[in-house]
């Protein structure tokens, strides 16, 4: 198989490492990204020092026009799309559900799951059998994330039933969905947030007492997409050491 791949949000964090690793595992890969044209081309850059094949691209995933237009690209660059990660996501500052604006519960749910949905929607009009989905979930949704991002929570429970309903959808033309639901990850995602120093706080709460890898993420996105896991769907894989 002509193994293509599109990462949404690859310009740096969990989505550059999947991009990177991704690449030296064969596949042709579109790094997206939103804004930041400078973090895209330095993973494309590292992505081709080593040997491997890939281009960068921007579209707003949440943006139905702009997601066609990148499937377009990918397509006239590569060819078929035969994987795709859904990683883009965003959150906002530390917040009570009262403090919440309408406006950035909206966004959240846009940018998070619409997103995945539309992504979900370009793929699979051209994914070959055997082709392969993971959306990147999180802890959150089986946490609820009180007293700091509860929209940001419903956003990934809303992907973790999008992938079982399209999982079940697929299976007959074997194309396998999955998640994964990271938890403390050390990425630029925690300030973001309000809260750089996050992890390192939360630290001794977590069984394995620290934060999870970028590249550990990486890994379980790329073996769920690969042949290794080819009777696997519909499921999640928690990478949240032991939370
Ligand atoms: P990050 O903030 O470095 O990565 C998110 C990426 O998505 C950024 O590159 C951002 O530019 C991109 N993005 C945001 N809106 C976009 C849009 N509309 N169109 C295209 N790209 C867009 O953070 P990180 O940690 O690498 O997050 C990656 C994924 O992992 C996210 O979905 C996040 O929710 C999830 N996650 C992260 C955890 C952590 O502890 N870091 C824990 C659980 C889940």
């Amino acid at each position: 198989m002509n193994k293509v791949a599109l990462v949404t949000g690859a310009g740096r964090g969990i989505g550059a490492a999947t991009a990177k690793l991704l690449a030296k595992q064969d596949y042709k890969v579109c790094v997206n990204y939103h804004t930041n044209a400078e973090t895209a081309q330095q993973v494309v850059a590292e992505i081709e020092a080593q040997g491997g094949t890939a281009f960068a691209f921007a579209a707003d995933v949440s943006q139905e026009n702009e997601v066609i237009q990148l499937f377009q690209a990918i397509n006239k660059q590569y060819g078929k799309v035969t994987h795709l990660v859904n990683n883009a996501g965003i959150l906002f500052t530390q917040s009570t559900l009262a403090d919440l604006s309408v406006e950035r519960f909206n966004k959240v749910l846009i940018t998070n799951v619409t997103s995945c949905f539309l992504c979900c929607k370009e793929a699979i009009k051209q994914m070959p059998s055997g082709g392969a989905i993971v959306n990147v979930s999180s802890a959150a949704s089986r946490i609820g994330a009180p007293n700091e991002y509860i929209d940001y929570a419903a956003s990934k429970g809303a992907m973790d039933s999008l992938t079982k309903g399209l999982s079940l959808e697929l299976a007959e033309r074997n194309i396998r969905v999955n998640a994964v639901r990271p938890g403390f990850i050390d990425t630029e995602m925690h300030a973001d947030g309000g809260e750089p120093n996050r992890i390192q706080r939360l630290s001794p709460q977590i069984p394995l007492k620290r934060g999870g890898t970028a590249a550990e993420v990486a890994n379980s996105i790329a073996w769920l997409l690969s042949t290794e896991a080819s009777y696997i769907t519909g499921t999640f894989i928690d990478i949240a050491g032991g939370k």
